[in-house]
């Protein structure tokens, strides 16, 4: 663990000379903010970003004159401590600005993706990852993280599916708590806790078609339903921020929307927090089309309730003159401002704005040392996040001995294996899959490397993820001819005992503003698979992507797939533990695997239909596709284990539920195989009938669990009202009385079933 200790203690010279914070919160900020001046307040709602448009001489003076709130994208003490030092030692009222980044799945250490951490389904997992996360950072001197995501994604084409945690509100919402628990520990004021700001509010991960930024027009039911239940429990979990979407919803732009930021997050939600908008979505209501210039863009998202613009010029040049004109109540900058400096106040600045930038003396000398990481940790959540797709004739786990022919444009890619928003993670610190089945082997084996492929053959696809915001170009191009490459590898492999073969996308493909239209693994990828088949070794296919992608092929063939995701900093020790057996996999899918890109939205818990298509019936006249069989590659929920388990029947406690009390479910799971091993019980409950249609299944709860090679032991759930509750016609949340059936089993789709009724 890092020593922390030393990075707590504050300059006491420093510290003094902000304003001295009360035991009152609201009297302290009431008087200060009857202390500034209007353009005092409105500096207040600034968020800069460090590095674009504003050399450092000239943020100095601006947060100097007073007219920053907080800034973000620097990353260690030394950057942020003059910014501090001019808001607290020049500025007029010493007010201090705070520090944020996008912290998402790791900052020096990277974890998972989101989506890999969600595969877990373990929540200590989750928050422990947001606890290192919050410890690394805060001893960089940030203070706020851009954090967690919690959009519903049930389109993968969505290149931002990978920052999420998957298609379920349930599985969702548990993570979106377990983070935000884990950002800002025990209280906001320690100094190892970062405020979490839960984005994007909202229904961001609805975007039209999967392209980033576009339109969400969805019906209320739906939204109450299923997408708005993660920010919500981020909210509930005390999240100190919300950050607004990019998206309009249902023709209002979330950044102007009153509806959304007032009536539904502030006034039924009872959010007590900061709103900041993304980055330019204040400026970009003149290209929505809602505003006709820059001063109306600022009149709407202030009235709306945007409290602190990120990076956008429109508050700070038209504010003022808003106010004068009277067309902005002074009252409502002030709410704004209240909120900022009661966030300010919430994590301990006003008592000291040096609370995690610490004193000079104490910085790391260098920030990047190995010693700073948590890999331990790292490699337990990376291992928990693997997904076991396919093992035929248990070709998995593999003996630590012969050649491995290691393969694959994402074998040997550092960068890649971080994933997407990997904050201040080095790819020189990353262990990838080569260098895990390296260590793995030991002297034990024989690896044979070849690369096999470009991860895209297209020259223009590499320009665009070259052109992405990275500090260097990304993709470095092997050049040699595809059917070069691939023959490289047949030949390696024919060497070899085994193929271990790495495909996927590169992190760019699974990035904000990187959609696609096709599913498939990009390139010659496939072409490279199919010709190592041809070898007869077995073959197991380790995939590396942000996305479900369709895998038929891969499913029919390989041996064995291990769906990886992007897994951080310890991925390749993580992978190599479960191909080599050091660790069983446990990991579920938290979406829905589609056949083919035509088939999607793919998501579990669809919305019951008058003709739905039933396994084993004529499909005539029902709802699929001809061309297609019918459900997913891979539903949601599933993922195999080196051992097997077996579910028993449900035993329910009682046939009907009396309001307001409660049954248990219960089922018996046994470990029928050879080894030791977890899996995780999934509970489904349907609503027979209902006065709205409801969905053909919904997760209600689950538990993981670990059970020796043999042993059985009963797995209780408790189901309540509070289980069985929904939003009506009216919006109203409740349950109905009638019939229930619940499910238990170990994947959304291979369950037992048990009906009940609601009294
Ligand atoms: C834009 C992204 O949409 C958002 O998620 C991120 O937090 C901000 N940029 C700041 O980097």
């Amino acid at each position: 663990m890092l020593a922390l200790s030393a990075s707590l203690v504050c300059s006491p010279v420093l510290a003094g000379t902000a304003p001295a914070a009360t035991g009152d919160k609201n009297a302290f900020v009431a008087d200060l903010i009857g202390r500034m001046t209007l353009e005092e307040k409105i500096g207040q709602l600034r968020l800069i970003s460090i590095g674009e448009d504003m050399p450092q001489p000239q943020l100095l003076k601006e947060i100097a004159a007073g007219r920053v709130g907080g800034t973000f994208n620097s990353v260690t003490r030394k950057d942020n401590r003059p910014m501090q030092q001019a808001a607290v030692e020049r500025s007029r009222l010493k007010i201090p600005i705070f520090f944020a980044y996008d912290v998402v799945h790791g900052h020096r250490t990277i974890f998972p993706i989101s989506l890999g951490l969600a595969s877990s389904w373990d929540m200590e997992t989750v928050a422990q990852s947001a606890r290192i996360s919050a410890i690394e950072a805060s001893a960089d001197g940030l203070d706020m993280t851009f954090a967690p995501m919690v959009d519903i994604s049930r389109d993968p084409r969505w290149g931002r599916t990978s920052e999420g945690f998957g298609e379920d509100p349930y599985l969702v919402s548990l993570c979106a708590q377990a983070s935000v628990r884990g950002f800002q520990g025990t209280s906001l004021a320690n100094a190892d806790s970062v405020m979490a700001v839960v984005k994007h509010f909202a229904l961001y991960g609805a975007v039209e078609g999967g392209r980033d930024y576009n339109t969400v027009d969805m019906s209320p039911l739906r939204m109450y339903q299923d997408y708005l239940p993660p920010y919500r429990a981020g909210v509930d979990a005390g999240g100190g921020g919300v950050m607004i979407a990019l998206n309009s919803i249902n023709g209002v732009p979330a950044t102007s929307n009153t509806w959304l930021l007032r009536d539904l997050l502030r006034k039924t939600w009872g959010f007590k927090g900061i709103t900041v908008s993304d980055h330019g979505a204040i400026d970009e209501l003149t290209k929505h089309g809602v505003a006709k210039d820059a001063r109306e863009s600022a009149k709407l998202a202030i009235t709306a309730g945007v409290d602190m613009s990120m990076h956008d010029s429109a508050y700070r040049d038209h504010l003022p003159e808003l106010v004068k004109s009277g067309e902005v109540p002074m009252r409502v900058i002030d709410d704004a401002v209240r909120e900022i400096l009661g966030a300010k106040y919430d994590l301990g600045l006003f008592q000291d704005p040096f609370k995690r930038i610490g004193a000079a003396e104490q910085d790391p000398a260098d920030v990047d040392a190995p010693g700073r990481l948590h890999r331990e940790a790292a490699r337990a959540a990376a291992r928990q996040s693997l997904v076991l797709l396919e093992n035929r004739e248990r070709t998995l786990p593999l003996k630590k001995s012969g050649t491995v022919a290691v393969v694959g444009p994402l074998a040997d890619a550092p960068i890649d294996t971080m994933g997407s928003w990997s904050a201040a993670g080095k790819s020189g610190q990353t262990v990838t899959l080569l260098q895990g089945v390296r260590d793995a082997l030991g002297g034990n084996g024989r690896v044979a490397y070849a690369r096999g492929a470009n991860v895209t053959d297209d020259a223009g696809v590499v320009r665009y993820l070259n052109f992405m915001n990275w500090d260097k170009p990304e993709i470095v191009q092997d050049k040699r001819a595809p059917g070069d490459m691939i023959a490289e590898a047949v030949a390696a492999a024919r060497g070899a005992d085994v193929i271990v073969v790495a495909v996927g996308e590169s992190r760019g493909m699974s990035h904000e503003a990187s959609s696609r239209t096709t599913l498939s693994l990009p390139g010659s990828q496939e072409t490279l698979l199919k010709a190592l088949k041809t070898t007869g070794k077995p073959m197991v296919v380790v995939l590396m992507n942000g996305r479900p992608l369709t895998i038929n092929w891969v499913k029919d063939n390989a041996d064995a797939v291990l769906e990886t995701w992007y897994a951080g900093t310890e991925g390749g020790h993580a992978i190599a533990d479960v191909l080599f057996g050091d660790y069983n996999p446990s990991g579920k899918l938290p979406v829905s695997f589609p056949r083919s890109l035509g088939q999607i939205p793919t998501y579990y818990n669809q919305l019951r239909i008058g003709r739905p298509f039933v396994p084993g019936q004529p499909p005539n006249y029902t709802s699929q596709y001809f061309e297609e069989t019918s459900g997913p590659l891979y539903p949601f929920g599933y993922g195999l284990s080196y051992t097997d388990f077996g579910v028993s029947g449900i035993t329910l406690s009682s046939p009907t539920m009396p309001r307001g009390g409660r049954i248990e479910a219960s089922v018996t799971v046994k470990n029928t195989g050879q080894r030791d091993g977890e899996t995780v019980v999934q509970l489904y409950i349907q609503d027979v009938a209902a006065s709205v249609v409801r969905p053909v299944k919904e997760l209600k709860d689950f538990h993981k669990l670990m059970l020796k090679a043999g042993e059985e032991r009963v797995v209780r759930f408790s189901l309540d009202e509070d289980k069985l509750k929904f939003f009506n016609a009216k919006l109203e949340y409740a349950a109905e009385p009638g019939e229930f059936k619940v499910q238990i089993g170990l994947d959304s789709q291979a369950v037992r079933e048990q009906g009940f009724v609601l009294q």
